[in-house]
């Protein structure tokens, strides 16, 4: 992340010294303190896109910019509010008079492990990270967890050693590391979760049957020649084929893809 401070924040430096903000004759801007500069900046946009339109080439804290890989780790205070807020820069609205800063990352620490030497999953997690019994449910995570998840239940459910109720709970977890930024006891919740889950798929969710069919369709060859013929394939045709393929809809189903 790498701020100018041109673009929209140059067109005012409304009253900042008198702790003022003087409203700009566009009433479709707002004011907006991005490391406590101010910017103006259109109504509607994404934190992300209102830090991009105040001048910021964004080089860390930025990735998927779809909600999924957690990069975009935001906090903010309105002014004049005392709460503290927990925001996903590419999916929350820039709002007046927010303060904001990105946190693009945690030093959290990681446990390492192999998989294939743990004799007792459920267990282990406790060796793993043993700071999870230092939890006293004191609800911060939740508060802070952008996705809306029950980190403090899947917490206890760790603790429970119920990893298959953890692995449910966190699945949505993007790993953005706010809970972590705000746990009094300074648990690793998204990389206990992140245990949790691969245990629990390795050792003790059902193998699904597709797969091992499939698995088996490869082997026979069943692909081989539809993958020898994409090989031979220039660009062009490789790009007809891909805008052309099923996709499945919102709505479930699929239909054609429609390229440019
Ligand atoms: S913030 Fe930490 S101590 Fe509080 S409920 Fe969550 S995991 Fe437990
Ligand atoms: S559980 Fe923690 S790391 Fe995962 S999305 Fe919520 S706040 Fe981010
Ligand atoms: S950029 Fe990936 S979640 Fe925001």
């Amino acid at each position: 992340m790498g701020g100018t401070g041109a673009g929209g924040g140059e067109m005012a430096r409304a009253g900042k010294e008198k702790n003022t903000v003087e409203q700009p004759a566009d009433a479709n801007m707002i004011p907006i303190y991005i490391m406590n500069k101010l910017y103006y900046v259109p109504d509607g946009l994404t934190i992300m896109r209102a830090m991009e339109h105040a001048g910021y080439r964004l080089v860390r804290g930025v990735g998927c910019r779809g909600g999924f890989c957690g990069a975009c780790a935001t906090t903010y205070r309105v002014e004049g509010a005392y709460r503290l807020h927990m925001a996903l820069a590419c999916q929350d609205l820039a709002v007046p008079n927010m303060h904001l800063t990105q946190l693009p990352y945690f030093p959290a620490r990681k446990a390492t492990y192999n998989l294939e030497e743990i004799a007792d999953p459920a267990l282990q997690v406790m060796t793993l990270y043993p700071e999870l019994a230092n939890c006293m449910g004191c609800n911060t995570c939740n508060k802070a967890c952008p996705q809306g998840l029950k980190v403090m239940e899947y917490v206890a459910a760790m603790l429970r050693g119920d990893l298959e109720e953890a692995a449910e709970l966190s699945f949505d977890c993007v790993m953005c590391g706010l809970c972590t930024a705000r746990c009094p006891a300074e648990i690793t919740q998204y990389q206990a979760a992140m245990y949790a889950r691969r245990a629990y798929g390795r050792f003790s969710s059902p193998r699904p049957r597709h797969l091992d069919e499939r698995l088996t369709e490869l082997r026979e060859g069943k692909f081989a020649a539809e993958v020898e013929g994409l090989t031979k394939l220039d660009a062009a045709a490789l790009k007809k084929l891909y805008v052309s393929r099923d996709m499945e809809t919102p709505t479930g189903g699929f239909a054609k893809a429609v390229g440019k």
